[in-house]
């Protein structure tokens, strides 16, 4: 295990000053933008991370913009000393960590909403919370004036998001989607598997299980509303109690397909569902 201490810092200027030195040598930065409660899908971004840049930096920052008030703001898992312990085993250069007043001063007013690829799925389910991560992102982008950013295919319609508000926005960087990190039998890592009792934490396996078959099945030539259902009601008979949608769309812009079968098109199929109290989302390639 490597284990350097990353340097720790909490304002925008801190932050400007070391990248603006590390590129004023040359060295190339990469950004993993996350939220903390890290694990080893987030060190595996860090990683990718160093292959694509001499220094990375770690953003950690719980953002309010992207929750709604309804939703898991406060009892999100925050712990800085372990994210730092984290970083520092992958050897990661830099964390930052800003308060909520230095990333949104009084009287903050500006936020970048989209349509499109931000509209269906989480955006429909969850209305605020792309414009609260656009939002978030781009400042990050710029504070950090990062080469590369790096960000994990788990929350695959945020990639797609981002990529469209780079490119939109013309933000001089070049992002980079990082493969989904599992569990051994197959669940998504994420934070909020930290909410699972140890039964639901067991049942949650259905969710990629039950994803992966029905991109075997229209992969095969079967049907997209076929495979869809298949999916749902597999997911409902492990126990989840509600499935916010199970949706089989096009891999870059996320549009409809279907209902029949895929023919050339890439697809990928994109799930959330509730386990009793945890809402959890996975997705994987069609085709
Ligand atoms: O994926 C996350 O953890 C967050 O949405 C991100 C990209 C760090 C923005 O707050």
């Amino acid at each position: 295990m490597v284990h350097k201490t990353p340097k720790i810092v909490r304002t925008v200027a801190d932050l400007r000053a070391q990248v603006g030195a590390w590129r004023a040598a040359g060295e190339r930065v990469a950004l993993i933008p996350t939220m903390g409660a890290l694990h080893q899908g987030h060190l595996s971004l860090i990683e990718l991370g160093q292959t694509r840049a001499q220094r990375t930096v770690a953003s950690v920052f719980v953002n309010p913009k992207q929750f709604a008030p309804h939703e898991d703001f406060d009892s999100y898992p925050r712990g800085e000393a372990r994210d730092a312990e984290l970083l520092a085993s992958v050897g990661c250069d830099l964390m930052f960590a800003p308060g909520v007043d230095e990333m949104y001063a009084p009287g903050f007013s500006t936020t970048i909403n989209l349509t499109g690829v931000s509209e269906p799925l989480e955006g429909a389910a969850r209305p605020q919370f792309f414009g609260g991560v656009a939002t978030v992102v781009t400042k990050l982008l710029i504070q950090s004036q990062a080469d590369v950013a790096v960000f994990g295919e788990k929350d695959y319609q945020q990639l797609q998001v981002i990529r469209r508000v780079v490119r939109d926005l013309d933000l001089p960087v070049e992002i980079v989607g990082a493969p989904t990190a599992r569990a051994e039998d197959g669940l998504a890592l994420s934070s909020r598997n930290a909410y699972l009792t140890p039964e639901e934490r067991a049942a949650a396996v259905a969710l990629p299980n039950a994803i992966k078959a029905a991109a075997q099945a229209v992969a095969a030539g079967g049907r997209i509303d076929d495979a869809e259902e298949a999916a749902k009601t597999a997911i409902l008979a492990a126990g989840f109690r509600q499935v916010d949608y199970v949706d089989i769309r096009e891999a870059g812009d996320l549009s409809r397909l279907g209902p029949g079968p895929i023919g050339a098109a890439k697809g990928r199929i994109l799930v959330a569902a509730w386990l009793g109290k945890t809402r959890l989302i996975d997705n994987m390639a069609v085709g």
